[in-house]
Protein backbone atom coordinates (compact mmCIF):
# COMPACT_ATOMS: atom_id res chain seq x y z
CA UNK A 1 0.00 0.00 0.00
CA UNK A 2 1.69 3.66 -0.99
CA UNK A 3 1.97 6.61 1.60
CA UNK A 4 -0.68 8.30 0.06
CA UNK A 5 -3.46 5.87 0.45
CA UNK A 6 -2.26 5.19 4.02
CA UNK A 7 -2.67 8.67 5.34
CA UNK A 8 -6.61 8.12 3.92
CA UNK A 9 -6.76 4.87 6.15
CA UNK A 10 -5.24 7.00 9.39
CA UNK A 11 -8.63 9.16 8.71
CA UNK A 12 -10.81 7.12 8.52
CA UNK A 13 -9.45 5.21 11.35
CA UNK A 14 -9.42 8.56 13.58
CA UNK A 15 -13.10 8.85 12.17
CA UNK A 16 -13.38 5.09 13.51
CA UNK A 17 -11.47 6.30 16.84
CA UNK A 18 -14.40 9.17 17.36
CA UNK A 19 -17.24 6.72 16.15
CA UNK A 20 -15.77 4.54 18.81
CA UNK A 21 -16.40 6.66 21.64
CA UNK A 22 -19.74 7.51 21.32
CA UNK A 23 -22.36 4.76 22.65
CA UNK A 24 -22.85 1.72 20.86
CA UNK A 25 -27.03 3.12 20.79
CA UNK A 26 -26.47 6.07 18.94
CA UNK A 27 -24.48 4.56 15.67
CA UNK A 28 -26.15 2.79 12.96
CA UNK A 29 -23.24 1.71 10.97
CA UNK A 30 -22.56 -1.02 8.01
CA UNK A 31 -20.05 -3.53 8.85
CA UNK A 32 -16.60 -3.16 7.54
CA UNK A 33 -13.21 -4.46 7.12
CA UNK A 34 -10.26 -1.60 6.75
CA UNK A 35 -6.33 -2.73 6.03
CA UNK A 36 -4.08 -0.21 7.78
CA UNK A 37 -0.07 -0.63 8.38
CA UNK A 38 1.27 -1.92 11.82
CA UNK A 39 4.69 -1.62 11.04
CA UNK A 40 7.79 -4.09 9.57
CA UNK A 41 9.19 -7.08 11.14
CA UNK A 42 11.71 -9.49 9.13
CA UNK A 43 12.07 -6.33 6.75
CA UNK A 44 8.57 -7.21 5.63
CA UNK A 45 5.55 -5.12 6.16
CA UNK A 46 2.18 -6.18 9.25
CA UNK A 47 -0.56 -5.04 8.20
CA UNK A 48 -3.47 -4.55 10.78
CA UNK A 49 -7.02 -5.34 9.71
CA UNK A 50 -9.98 -3.92 11.44
CA UNK A 51 -13.22 -5.61 11.63
CA UNK A 52 -16.25 -4.10 12.64
CA UNK A 53 -19.55 -5.08 12.62
CA UNK A 54 -23.26 -3.34 12.53
CA UNK A 55 -23.25 -2.86 16.34
CA UNK A 56 -19.58 -1.46 16.22
CA UNK A 57 -18.26 -4.74 17.63
CA UNK A 58 -14.92 -4.11 16.40
CA UNK A 59 -11.84 -7.09 16.39
CA UNK A 60 -8.38 -6.25 15.10
CA UNK A 61 -5.78 -8.79 13.52
CA UNK A 62 -2.82 -8.57 12.85
CA UNK A 63 -0.89 -10.45 10.42
CA UNK A 64 2.34 -11.22 12.77
CA UNK A 65 1.04 -14.32 14.42
CA UNK A 66 -3.01 -14.36 13.02
CA UNK A 67 -3.27 -12.29 16.53
CA UNK A 68 -6.02 -10.62 18.15
CA UNK A 69 -4.87 -7.07 19.10
CA UNK A 70 -7.77 -5.97 20.28
CA UNK A 71 -11.44 -6.60 20.54
CA UNK A 72 -13.77 -4.28 21.87
CA UNK A 73 -17.24 -4.90 22.91
CA UNK A 74 -20.04 -2.82 24.73
CA UNK A 75 -20.54 -2.49 28.51
CA UNK A 76 -24.53 -2.55 29.69
CA UNK A 77 -24.08 1.36 29.19
CA UNK A 78 -23.10 0.63 25.35
CA UNK A 79 -19.31 1.88 25.96
CA UNK A 80 -17.17 -0.42 24.05
CA UNK A 81 -13.99 -1.24 25.81
CA UNK A 82 -11.10 -3.62 25.09
CA UNK A 83 -11.74 -7.22 26.62
CA UNK A 84 -8.47 -8.57 25.81
CA UNK A 85 -5.05 -7.87 26.40
CA UNK A 86 -3.03 -6.95 23.75
CA UNK A 87 -0.35 -3.54 22.43
CA UNK A 88 -1.32 -0.49 19.92
CA UNK A 89 2.39 -1.31 17.88
CA UNK A 90 4.43 -3.77 17.19
CA UNK A 91 7.37 -3.45 18.90
CA UNK A 92 5.99 -4.98 22.01
CA UNK A 93 5.01 -8.34 19.78
CA UNK A 94 8.07 -8.21 18.37
CA UNK A 95 10.42 -7.70 21.70
CA UNK A 96 8.29 -10.99 22.70
CA UNK A 97 5.31 -11.25 24.73
CA UNK A 98 3.41 -14.42 25.96
CA UNK A 99 1.56 -15.21 22.46
CA UNK A 100 -1.10 -12.22 23.09
CA UNK A 101 -4.13 -13.15 21.26
CA UNK A 102 -2.07 -14.90 18.60
CA UNK A 103 -2.71 -18.02 16.64
CA UNK A 104 -0.72 -20.95 18.39
CA UNK A 105 0.79 -23.93 16.35
CA UNK A 106 2.08 -26.00 15.14
CA UNK A 107 0.74 -27.63 18.26
CA UNK A 108 -0.85 -25.39 20.65
CA UNK A 109 0.35 -25.78 24.36
CA UNK A 110 2.87 -28.94 25.85
CA UNK A 111 4.69 -31.74 24.45
CA UNK A 112 6.82 -33.32 26.87
CA UNK A 113 10.15 -33.59 26.25
CA UNK A 114 10.08 -31.63 23.32
CA UNK A 115 10.14 -35.12 21.80
CA UNK A 116 7.41 -37.68 19.65
CA UNK A 117 7.61 -40.54 17.96
CA UNK A 118 5.57 -41.27 14.57
CA UNK A 119 5.50 -44.47 12.16
CA UNK A 120 8.68 -45.70 14.26
CA UNK A 121 10.83 -42.40 13.37
CA UNK A 122 11.75 -40.02 16.41
CA UNK A 123 11.31 -35.95 16.05
CA UNK A 124 13.16 -33.68 18.19
CA UNK A 125 11.69 -30.06 19.14
CA UNK A 126 12.66 -27.15 20.40
CA UNK A 127 13.48 -26.94 24.61
CA UNK A 128 11.39 -23.86 24.89
CA UNK A 129 9.64 -24.38 28.16
CA UNK A 130 12.21 -26.15 30.70
CA UNK A 131 11.98 -29.86 29.33
CA UNK A 132 9.43 -29.39 27.02
CA UNK A 133 8.48 -27.52 23.81
CA UNK A 134 5.71 -24.99 24.01
CA UNK A 135 3.75 -23.49 21.69
CA UNK A 136 4.99 -24.72 18.73
CA UNK A 137 8.87 -23.85 19.44
CA UNK A 138 11.44 -21.01 19.45
CA UNK A 139 9.64 -19.66 16.28
CA UNK A 140 6.03 -21.23 16.44
CA UNK A 141 3.34 -19.49 14.17
CA UNK A 142 2.83 -16.95 16.94
CA UNK A 143 6.23 -15.40 15.96
CA UNK A 144 5.38 -15.48 12.08
CA UNK A 145 3.95 -13.01 9.13
CA UNK A 146 0.91 -14.31 7.83
CA UNK A 147 -0.98 -13.66 4.09
CA UNK A 148 -3.99 -12.29 4.63
CA UNK A 149 -7.02 -12.19 2.65
CA UNK A 150 -10.25 -10.07 2.85
CA UNK A 151 -13.32 -12.18 2.05
CA UNK A 152 -15.89 -11.22 0.17
CA UNK A 153 -18.44 -9.95 2.85
CA UNK A 154 -22.18 -11.49 3.32
CA UNK A 155 -25.12 -9.82 4.14
CA UNK A 156 -24.42 -10.80 8.03
CA UNK A 157 -20.67 -10.74 8.34
CA UNK A 158 -17.47 -9.91 7.74
CA UNK A 159 -14.01 -12.16 7.10
CA UNK A 160 -10.27 -12.45 7.34
CA UNK A 161 -8.95 -15.31 6.25
CA UNK A 162 -4.71 -15.71 7.08
CA UNK A 163 -2.52 -18.13 5.89
CA UNK A 164 1.08 -19.27 6.81
CA UNK A 165 2.58 -22.22 4.67
CA UNK A 166 4.99 -24.00 7.52
CA UNK A 167 8.17 -25.53 6.07
CA UNK A 168 8.97 -29.18 6.27
CA UNK A 169 11.18 -29.59 9.23
CA UNK A 170 10.14 -26.05 10.83
CA UNK A 171 10.78 -26.33 13.96
CA UNK A 172 11.56 -29.75 14.06
CA UNK A 173 7.53 -31.38 12.92
CA UNK A 174 7.68 -33.16 9.94
CA UNK A 175 5.96 -32.26 6.78
CA UNK A 176 5.29 -28.71 4.98
CA UNK A 177 1.83 -27.49 6.26
CA UNK A 178 -0.30 -25.43 4.76
CA UNK A 179 -2.42 -23.76 7.67
CA UNK A 180 -5.31 -20.98 7.18
CA UNK A 181 -7.30 -19.17 10.36
CA UNK A 182 -10.39 -17.37 9.04
CA UNK A 183 -11.76 -14.66 11.65
CA UNK A 184 -15.69 -13.79 10.74
CA UNK A 185 -17.01 -11.10 12.69
CA UNK A 186 -20.57 -11.54 12.36
CA UNK A 187 -23.84 -9.26 13.23
CA UNK A 188 -25.26 -11.18 15.66
CA UNK A 189 -22.04 -10.61 17.69
CA UNK A 190 -20.33 -13.71 17.32
CA UNK A 191 -16.40 -13.99 16.23
CA UNK A 192 -16.43 -17.10 14.24
CA UNK A 193 -12.28 -17.98 14.50
CA UNK A 194 -12.41 -21.23 12.03
CA UNK A 195 -9.09 -23.26 11.23
CA UNK A 196 -7.66 -25.25 8.83
CA UNK A 197 -4.99 -27.13 7.88
CA UNK A 198 -3.30 -29.90 5.39
CA UNK A 199 0.00 -31.51 5.25
CA UNK A 200 2.18 -33.22 2.95
CA UNK A 201 3.29 -36.18 5.20
CA UNK A 202 1.77 -37.03 8.59
CA UNK A 203 2.06 -34.40 11.66
CA UNK A 204 0.83 -33.61 14.79
CA UNK A 205 -1.38 -30.38 14.20
CA UNK A 206 -3.07 -28.31 16.95
CA UNK A 207 -4.18 -25.11 16.51
CA UNK A 208 -5.38 -22.27 18.91
CA UNK A 209 -6.04 -18.65 20.04
CA UNK A 210 -4.40 -17.36 22.59
CA UNK A 211 -6.19 -13.95 23.68
CA UNK A 212 -6.08 -13.19 27.14
CA UNK A 213 -9.46 -11.88 28.40
CA UNK A 214 -10.04 -9.60 30.87
CA UNK A 215 -14.25 -8.70 30.33
CA UNK A 216 -14.13 -5.50 32.42
CA UNK A 217 -12.12 -3.47 29.87
CA UNK A 218 -9.39 -2.78 31.80
CA UNK A 219 -6.15 -4.70 31.85
CA UNK A 220 -5.41 -3.37 34.98
CA UNK A 221 -8.21 -5.07 36.71
CA UNK A 222 -7.64 -8.56 38.21
CA UNK A 223 -9.95 -11.43 36.55
CA UNK A 224 -10.53 -13.04 40.02
CA UNK A 225 -13.71 -11.88 40.49
CA UNK A 226 -14.84 -13.12 36.51
CA UNK A 227 -17.47 -16.04 36.99
CA UNK A 228 -16.51 -19.01 34.84
CA UNK A 229 -18.35 -21.98 33.70
CA UNK A 230 -16.52 -24.64 32.34
CA UNK A 231 -18.81 -27.49 30.72
CA UNK A 232 -16.48 -30.19 31.82
CA UNK A 233 -16.83 -33.35 34.06
CA UNK A 234 -13.32 -34.57 33.95
CA UNK A 235 -9.77 -32.11 33.32
CA UNK A 236 -6.13 -33.93 32.67
CA UNK A 237 -3.98 -33.53 35.36
CA UNK A 238 -0.39 -32.71 35.65
CA UNK A 239 2.62 -33.20 36.63
CA UNK A 240 5.53 -30.55 37.92
CA UNK A 241 6.28 -29.83 34.02
CA UNK A 242 2.08 -29.40 33.64
CA UNK A 243 2.25 -32.43 31.50
CA UNK A 244 -0.61 -34.97 31.84
CA UNK A 245 -0.10 -38.04 33.82
CA UNK A 246 -2.87 -39.52 31.64
CA UNK A 247 -5.55 -39.66 33.80
CA UNK A 248 -8.86 -38.01 32.79
CA UNK A 249 -9.99 -37.07 36.54
CA UNK A 250 -13.14 -36.09 37.54
CA UNK A 251 -13.84 -32.65 38.71
CA UNK A 252 -16.05 -33.79 41.50
CA UNK A 253 -15.65 -31.81 44.88
CA UNK A 254 -12.23 -30.56 43.18
CA UNK A 255 -11.95 -27.02 42.78
CA UNK A 256 -11.70 -27.73 38.95
CA UNK A 257 -15.44 -28.73 39.28
CA UNK A 258 -16.88 -25.12 37.33
CA UNK A 259 -20.01 -27.06 35.88
CA UNK A 260 -21.47 -24.62 38.19
CA UNK A 261 -20.60 -20.73 37.65
CA UNK A 262 -18.16 -19.98 40.50
CA UNK A 263 -15.56 -16.87 40.81
CA UNK A 264 -12.54 -17.68 39.50
CA UNK A 265 -10.70 -16.49 42.86
CA UNK A 266 -13.33 -18.54 45.09
CA UNK A 267 -10.99 -21.51 45.36
CA UNK A 268 -7.86 -20.77 43.17
CA UNK A 269 -5.73 -20.26 46.36
CA UNK A 270 -7.47 -23.66 48.24
CA UNK A 271 -4.97 -25.99 48.63
CA UNK A 272 -4.76 -28.66 46.34
CA UNK A 273 -2.06 -30.27 44.63
CA UNK A 274 -2.70 -29.84 40.99
CA UNK A 275 -3.63 -26.28 41.32
CA UNK A 276 0.02 -26.05 43.30
CA UNK A 277 1.73 -27.59 40.24
CA UNK A 278 -0.21 -25.14 37.60
CA UNK A 279 0.66 -22.12 40.25
CA UNK A 280 -3.22 -21.32 39.94
CA UNK A 281 -5.30 -22.82 36.73
CA UNK A 282 -3.50 -23.80 34.13
CA UNK A 283 -5.02 -27.05 32.82
CA UNK A 284 -6.88 -28.65 30.19
CA UNK A 285 -10.73 -29.43 30.94
CA UNK A 286 -11.57 -32.64 29.06
CA UNK A 287 -14.85 -30.88 27.20
CA UNK A 288 -18.23 -33.07 27.75
CA UNK A 289 -19.53 -33.72 24.37
CA UNK A 290 -22.91 -35.00 22.75
CA UNK A 291 -20.95 -36.03 19.97
CA UNK A 292 -16.55 -35.92 19.13
CA UNK A 293 -16.05 -32.96 17.23
CA UNK A 294 -19.94 -31.51 17.61
CA UNK A 295 -19.74 -28.08 18.32
CA UNK A 296 -21.48 -26.94 21.85
CA UNK A 297 -20.56 -24.58 24.53
CA UNK A 298 -17.62 -25.08 26.02
CA UNK A 299 -17.42 -22.17 28.86
CA UNK A 300 -19.03 -19.24 29.77
CA UNK A 301 -17.38 -15.92 31.53
CA UNK A 302 -19.11 -13.15 32.62
CA UNK A 303 -17.88 -10.11 34.36
CA UNK A 304 -20.42 -8.48 36.98
CA UNK A 305 -18.45 -4.78 36.50
CA UNK A 306 -19.25 -4.23 32.92
CA UNK A 307 -22.08 -6.50 32.97
CA UNK A 308 -20.11 -8.27 29.39
CA UNK A 309 -20.61 -11.82 28.98
CA UNK A 310 -18.61 -13.80 26.75
CA UNK A 311 -19.72 -17.83 25.41
CA UNK A 312 -17.26 -19.90 23.78
CA UNK A 313 -18.16 -22.85 21.53
CA UNK A 314 -16.18 -24.94 19.81
CA UNK A 315 -15.60 -28.40 18.07
CA UNK A 316 -12.39 -28.87 20.16
CA UNK A 317 -12.30 -31.84 22.69
CA UNK A 318 -10.43 -29.74 25.09
CA UNK A 319 -9.92 -26.24 27.03
CA UNK A 320 -6.97 -24.84 28.35
CA UNK A 321 -8.05 -22.55 31.19
CA UNK A 322 -5.02 -20.48 32.23
CA UNK A 323 -5.49 -18.11 34.90
CA UNK A 324 -2.61 -15.93 33.72
CA UNK A 325 -0.63 -16.59 36.51
CA UNK A 326 3.08 -16.65 34.93
CA UNK A 327 1.57 -12.52 34.11
CA UNK A 328 4.26 -10.23 36.01
CA UNK A 329 4.65 -6.92 34.87
CA UNK A 330 6.65 -7.71 32.02
CA UNK A 331 7.29 -6.70 29.16
CA UNK A 332 7.52 -3.38 30.39
CA UNK A 333 8.52 -0.19 28.98
CA UNK A 334 5.79 -0.09 26.19
CA UNK A 335 3.50 2.01 28.37
CA UNK A 336 0.99 -1.19 29.44
CA UNK A 337 2.02 -3.45 31.71
CA UNK A 338 0.43 -6.74 32.44
CA UNK A 339 0.18 -7.91 36.02
CA UNK A 340 -0.63 -11.27 37.45
CA UNK A 341 -3.95 -12.79 36.98
CA UNK A 342 -4.73 -9.45 35.06
CA UNK A 343 -6.04 -11.93 31.62
CA UNK A 344 -7.34 -15.24 31.17
CA UNK A 345 -7.17 -17.56 28.41
CA UNK A 346 -9.93 -19.97 27.31
CA UNK A 347 -7.89 -21.93 24.35
CA UNK A 348 -9.71 -24.56 22.32
CA UNK A 349 -7.66 -27.29 21.41
CA UNK A 350 -6.61 -30.59 21.26
CA UNK A 351 -4.86 -31.91 25.16
CA UNK A 352 -2.07 -31.40 25.49
CA UNK A 353 1.01 -33.75 25.03
CA UNK A 354 -1.31 -35.87 22.59
CA UNK A 355 1.57 -36.48 20.39
CA UNK A 356 2.57 -39.15 23.38
CA UNK A 357 -0.49 -40.41 24.41
CA UNK A 358 -2.63 -42.60 22.39
CA UNK A 359 -5.18 -42.71 24.85
CA UNK A 360 -6.00 -38.93 23.91
CA UNK A 361 -8.10 -37.94 21.00
CA UNK A 362 -5.32 -37.97 17.94
CA UNK A 363 -3.81 -35.08 16.99
CA UNK A 364 -2.26 -36.69 13.82
CA UNK A 365 -3.16 -35.18 10.06
CA UNK A 366 -2.03 -36.90 7.15
CA UNK A 367 -1.95 -36.40 3.46
CA UNK A 368 -5.09 -36.10 1.97
CA UNK A 369 -7.45 -34.86 4.83
CA UNK A 370 -7.70 -31.64 5.69
CA UNK A 371 -7.49 -30.56 9.87
CA UNK A 372 -10.91 -28.22 10.52
CA UNK A 373 -12.11 -26.80 13.55
CA UNK A 374 -14.08 -23.99 14.71
CA UNK A 375 -14.15 -21.62 17.74
CA UNK A 376 -17.19 -19.10 18.29
CA UNK A 377 -16.44 -15.97 20.69
CA UNK A 378 -20.05 -15.18 21.53
CA UNK A 379 -20.33 -11.42 23.25
CA UNK A 380 -23.40 -10.66 25.19
CA UNK A 381 -24.63 -9.04 28.39
CA UNK A 382 -26.11 -9.81 31.66
CA UNK A 383 -29.36 -9.37 32.50
CA UNK A 384 -30.26 -6.16 34.35
C1 LIG B 1 0.11 -22.18 29.07
C2 LIG B 1 0.83 -21.49 30.19
C3 LIG B 1 1.83 -20.54 29.61
C4 LIG B 1 1.09 -19.56 28.73
C5 LIG B 1 1.95 -18.52 28.09
C6 LIG B 1 -0.57 -21.13 28.24
O1 LIG B 1 -1.21 -21.72 27.17
O2 LIG B 1 -0.80 -23.13 29.52
O3 LIG B 1 1.48 -22.43 31.02
O4 LIG B 1 2.53 -19.85 30.61
O5 LIG B 1 0.41 -20.26 27.73
O6 LIG B 1 3.13 -19.00 27.69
Amino acid sequence: MDATAGRGWVAILGLATLLAALPVATRAADHSIIETSFGRAEGREVELYTLTNRHGIEARIMTYGAAIVSLRTPDREGRLGNIVLGFDSLAPYLAGVPYFGAAVGRYANRIAGGHFILAGKSYELAHNDGPNSLHGGARGFDKRIWQAQVLPSSATAVALRLTYRSAAGEEGYPGELTAHVTYRLQDDDRLAIEYQATTSAPTPVNLANHAYFNLSGDPHLSILNHVLTIRASRFTPVDAHLIPTGELRSVDNTAFDFRAPHAIGSRIESQDEQLRLGHGYDHNWVLDKPLPGAMAVAAVLSDALSGRTLQIETTQPGLQFYSGNFLDGKPAGHGTVFDFRTGLCLETQHFPDSPNHPGFPSTLLRPGETYSERTVLAFGLQPR
